[in-house]
């Protein structure tokens, strides 16, 4: 965490990231996994981990369920080209693509909750149940939490208007949920333009 305090633009936390040996899943892993898209781009999506598809290149969502969170965007006319910075609670790959630990997880939530804090996104998107109990720090589970505005406090003492929502590999196992997921896109678009 005082690592991460000390990074005062994002270049700089993804230098600390890289150069970063505290957390095991580095050992194991081909790749950083840091963000892809626009930094300081007005949403910002937090997904859980890398797969075997973006340890490999590096970039997060780039693996199956990387086009379908494209299309969903793309439905509200954005890209992760011009209106998104992505990134992961965890920027190593679990071996085996198994659940990342508590201890994994709060080691590299610092980071993300101070990448969250630099990119300063007007809205942020928490994919799937696992990154939205960690950045939330609650046990709710994502059938109760998703579709729901809720603020998100930061350490410097800012706050994000947060939507947690259903992750694109849940959406690709079980399509009937996206209806749902297509809800939540809806409220993060309205939200988006009433904050102009
Ligand atoms: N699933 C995630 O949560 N993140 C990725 O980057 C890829 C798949």
């Amino acid at each position: 965490r005082e690592i991460a305090r000390r990074c005062t633009i994002i270049a700089e936390l993804e230098e600390a990231v890289r150069a970063f040996e505290g957390c095991a899943l580095k050992r194991t892993a081909k790749n950083t996994v840091f963000a892809d898209g626009v930094a300081g781009a007005p949403i910002m999506v937090v997904g859980e981990a890398p797969g075997a598809d973006e340890d490999r290149l590096g970039k997060p969502f780039v693996g199956v369920s990387g086009p379908l969170l494209d299309r969903m965007f793309a439905a509200l006319g954005m890209s992760r080209e011009r209106d998104l910075y992505i990134t992961n609670i965890l920027f190593w790959r679990p071996p085996g693509n198994r659940t990342p630990t508590l201890a994994e997880q709060s080691i590299c939530l610092a980071f993300t909750r101070r990448h969250i804090e630099l990119a300063r996104p007007k809205l942020l998107v928490l994919a799937g149940g696992t990154a939205a109990k960690a950045v939330l720090d609650t046990t709710e589970g994502i059938m109760r939490l998703r579709g729901k505005w809720t603020s998100l406090k930061l350490d410097d003492g800012s706050e994000v208007p947060t939507m947690p929502t259903f992750h694109p590999a849940y959406l690709l196992r079980t399509p009937a949920s996206k209806r749902q997921s297509w809800l939540d896109l809806l409220a993060i678009d309205k939200r988006l333009k009433e904050l102009g």
